[in-house]
């Protein structure tokens, strides 16, 4: 009997060794992940913001600290920027680091963009729209003279599809989804999944009003063509592929030092 109860309880106060050692693991990890954005974010800024700029805003949990440093660059040397945001998160964000919010009516050209990204390639292509957001960030992304990306180690791969498994946003029309599911498994082939709302029962709905279907197609592909096919399709509104957009892009390293990468 006593035996049985050192046993268990040799056993509970392991676990709950193990338990505490996962959990500071994990704490690490998304220490080191902050940091990463933090630092990627930061050179970003410094390097591509300046005087009399008309900024695109991305959206995204890297771009938090990027807009934490523009607003400091504001207040310290006084710079007089235009902010222009690709999604609700990017204009809270704006309003709330009481940087000047504009809007593409008024300023239809942009001098920089600068966004995050779930997954570049060796080619700097990206797939973005992780978060929902990718047809603002592509709109704003087009007009802007530059596309500066900022992102943590995890998002470097060779191929796409290498550390993104989630696969490629595709935003469509509510009415077409489904035909366009099944015409995009008929001609393209991989697995198709209509994204669910978090905290919401059914779809994720877009800051535009339309779903999204998040389609795994990885391997070796021209994704200049994947993306002009699919864009094809009646009732798509946009794809998560960015190609030949980046203009460079700055990976934070779990070191603290930052990788640059450019075409
Ligand atoms: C938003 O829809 C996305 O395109 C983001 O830019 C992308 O998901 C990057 O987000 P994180 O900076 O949170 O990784």
């Amino acid at each position: 009997m006593l035996i049985t109860f050192c046993t268990t309880k040799t056993l509970f106060s392991s676990t709950k060794v193990l338990f505490n050692s996962v959990r500071t693991q994990i704490t690490m990890s998304s220490d080191l992940l902050a940091s990463a954005k933090k630092i990627a974010a930061t050179k970003a800024v410094d390097d591509w913001v300046s005087d009399n700029m008309v900024l695109g805003i991305g959206s995204g949990s890297t771009i938090i600290p990027a807009v934490s440093r523009i607003a400091e660059r504001v207040k310290n040397e006084k710079l007089n920027l235009v902010c222009i945001p690709t999604s609700f998160q990017a204009k809270q964000l704006i309003i709330e680091n009481n940087l000047l919010l504009g809007d593409l009516d008024k300023y239809p050209h942009l001098d920089c963009a600068i966004d995050g990204a779930d997954e570049v390639d060796s080619n700097m292509v990206l797939i973005k729209g992780g978060g929902g957001c990718l047809l603002q960030e592509k709109i704003v992304a087009s007009c802007a003279d530059k596309l500066i990306i900022v992102a943590d180690y995890t998002k470097n791969s060779v191929k796409l599809g290498e550390n993104y498994k989630k696969g490629i946003p595709i935003e469509v029309v509510p009415i077409a989804y489904v035909p366009v599911m099944k015409k995009i498994a008929e001609n393209f082939g991989g697995k198709l999944q209509l994204r669910s709302g978090i905290s919401k029962a059914g779809p994720c709905v877009t800051d535009n009003g339309n779903f999204i279907l998040d389609w795994t197609l990885f391997g070796e592909h021209d994704w200049v063509k994947v993306n002009l096919d699919i864009l094809s399709i009646p009732g798509v509104v946009e794809t998560g592929l960015f190609v030949n957009m980046a203009t460079k892009v700055y990976f934070g390293l779990a070191d603290g030092s930052v990788l640059e990468k450019e075409v």
